[in-house]
């Protein structure tokens, strides 16, 4: 009984290493431990022996029992780490494909070109401030030189908010400019003054290649004793060249802005049609991306300058304008309709 014990032992351990499968496991497993197994018999018999035997026969019995209960414990585990065939038949892992990487956000082409001017005037000696969407009429239109009745109103097509809505006494719009900050700032301190404004303007009109509603403005403003308009000139010139390189074209021509005297545009040559004329610049060859001038002495005087001792001049530029130009973009909707495939060639 000893010796075949042994054998079962032997056979045991060899069947179940063989398993190549659950099934055939379970099937060694039946055979070798089931109710109707040689050992579960032997294991039985025990009783019958004799009070020597008993003891040894009993004690290999049961460790012949163990060393294939393990055994089947063992070869299940290796069996579980191995795929079953039809899963490596349908699961195939290509180990030779690149990783994905994690998308990384990044900053708005707006946002990055904004940076960017801000920081050229930062170096010609200009703070950066901010200020509010929502605006009085009286930093909007009155205190820039614009009356209530005056015709230049009808330049910004004013996004108004319901008074009752909010409770106040006096109109309040979305700023149709950035130039309201020019009468908070000048309200605020004394010159000199060097100030670029950075901020989100609307206005209620059709939205077509080159307008949108929601669009942003840069203001600058400079006041001091002597400031002239080869300032003004100097500074917005050294601005584009900063830009975008010594040989750009550039033209001022006479504009009409109320809170400045005198006033103007400047334009830089089409980048779409070099110049000939093309849907995008109105068929003019060139692109306005900003209005300029010095600041008007009303304007002065209502925020408690003396213009006999102090002048200014002030601009407000377009950035998506100059972005378009930096970066040969033929229609101003690109900016905000979220397309990925525009958005990351920004990067
Ligand atoms: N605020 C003017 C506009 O929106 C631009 C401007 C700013 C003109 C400063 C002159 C001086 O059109």
């Amino acid at each position: 009984m000893r010796q075949e014990l042994e054998d079962l032992r032997a056979a045991a351990l060899d069947q179940i290493q063989q398993s190549a499968d659950a099934a055939q496991l379970e099937r060694a497993r039946v055979h070798f431990l089931g109710r109707k197994a040689r050992l579960t018999a032997i294991l039985r018999q025990l009783v019958t022996l004799s009070p020597q035997e008993r003891p040894v026969i009993g004690l290999l019995a049961n460790q012949v029992k163990q060393a294939i209960e393990a055994s089947i414990t063992a070869q299940r585990a290796s069996l579980e780490s191995i795929p079953s065939d039809d899963v490596l038949a349908t699961d195939q892992i290509d180990i030779t494909l690149p990783g994905r990487r994690p998308t990384l956000g990044r900053l708005h082409p707006l946002t990055q070109i904004m940076r960017e001017i801000c920081q050229v005037f930062v170096e010609m000696g200009f703070a950066v401030i901010e200020g509010p969407d929502v605006e009085w009429d009286y930093y909007n239109f009155e205190a820039l030189n614009i009356p209530e009745d005056h015709p230049a109103r009808d330049m910004w097509d004013t996004f108004w908010i319901d008074p009752a809505s909010i409770s106040v006494d006096k109109p309040m719009l979305l700023r149709t400019h950035t130039s309201p900050m020019q009468i908070r700032i000048m309200e605020q301190t004394k010159p000199p003054i060097r100030v670029v404004v950075p901020g989100t303007c609307y206005r209620y009109e059709a939205v077509d290649a080159s307008h949108e509603s929601q669009f942003h403005q840069i203001e600058g403003l400079a006041v001091d004793e002597g400031v002239t308009f080869a300032d003004l000139k100097g500074t917005l010139y050294t601005f584009v060249q900063r830009l975008f390189g010594k040989d750009r074209k550039i033209r001022f021509r006479c504009d009409y802005f109320p809170f400045v005297e005198p006033g103007v545009d400047m334009s830089i040559d089409c980048f779409r049609c070099k110049g000939a004329g093309c849907r995008l610049c109105k068929e003019s060859g060139w692109l306005e991306i900003l209005g300029a001038g010095m600041v008007h002495p009303n304007v002065l005087t209502r925020v408690g300058y003396d213009p006999a001792r102090y002048s200014g001049f002030a601009f407000g530029l377009g950035p998506a304008r100059v972005a378009m130009l930096k970066y040969g973009i033929d229609d101003i909707r690109f900016f905000h309709g979220n397309d990925l495939r525009f958005l990351q060639q920004f990067p």
